[in-house]
C-alpha cells in the first residue's frame, strides 16, 4: 500500500513511485550470491532526475558494495552532488517483511549529499513502508559544513 506524502512535502507521488520503480528494477539486478538479500536504491537528484543502484557482494566478504553508495555513485557521475530523496527496497532477507534502512556506513554517505529533511523511503517486495529522515536515522551528524566545504 502506498502511504499519502505528509504535507507540506517536496516529494510528490509520482515521484514516489518514479523512485520505488527505478529501485525496484536495480534490485532485479543485486549481485548477492553469499546473503541472498537483494537491495535495490533510487536517489531524486535537484534536477529531477532518478539515479539507481544495486548492491554488489564480493567473495571477500567486506568488499561488497551497498546499493545506496551505487545509487550516489551514479548520481555523482551525471554531474549532481545534491540528494532531494531516496528510497531503498530490500527483500528482508529471512523475514520477508521486515524494512530495509540504510546501513550506518550508507546513512554517512548520503549525509554527504542531503539536507538533514531529506527523506529515506523503505520498502520490501510487497509495498511501500515507513519513511524517516535524514536527521532521524543519522542525529547530530558530522558533514561537509563543519569542514567549511558546504
Ligand atoms: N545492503 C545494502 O545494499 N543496503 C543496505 O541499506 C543494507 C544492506 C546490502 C549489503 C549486503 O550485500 C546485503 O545487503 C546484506 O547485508
Amino acid at each position: 500500500m502506498t502511504q499519502p506524502n505528509p504535507p507540506g512535502d517536496a516529494l510528490t507521488n509520482p515521484q514516489q513511485q518514479a523512485l520505488l520503480a527505478a529501485a525496484r528494477s536495480a534490485q532485479l539486478k543485486a549481485y548477492a550470491p553469499y546473503s541472498q538479500y537483494q537491495v535495490g536504491a533510487a536517489v531524486l537528484d535537484e534536477q529531477g532526475r532518478i539515479h539507481a543502484g544495486c548492491n554488489v557482494e564480493n567473495a571477500a566478504y567486506p568488499e561488497g558494495l551497498c546499493a545506496e553508495a551505487a545509487a550516489l555513485s551514479a548520481m555523482v557521475l551525471a554531474g549532481s552532488t545534491r540528494a532531494l530523496a531516496v528510497l531503498v527496497v530490500g527483500n528482508g532477507g529471512k523475514n520477508k517483511s521486515a524494512w530495509t534502512t540504510p546501513c550506518g556506513g550508507c546513512r554517512q554517505k548520503l549525509r554527504e549529499f542531503g539536507a538533514p529533511t531529506m527523506p529515506i523511503l523503505a520498502a520490501n517486495d510487497a509495498e511501500l513502508g515507513p519513511r524517516y529522515t535524514l536527521a532521524q536515522l543519522l542525529p547530530e551528524s558530522f558533514g561537509p559544513d563543519h569542514l567549511g566545504t558546504a
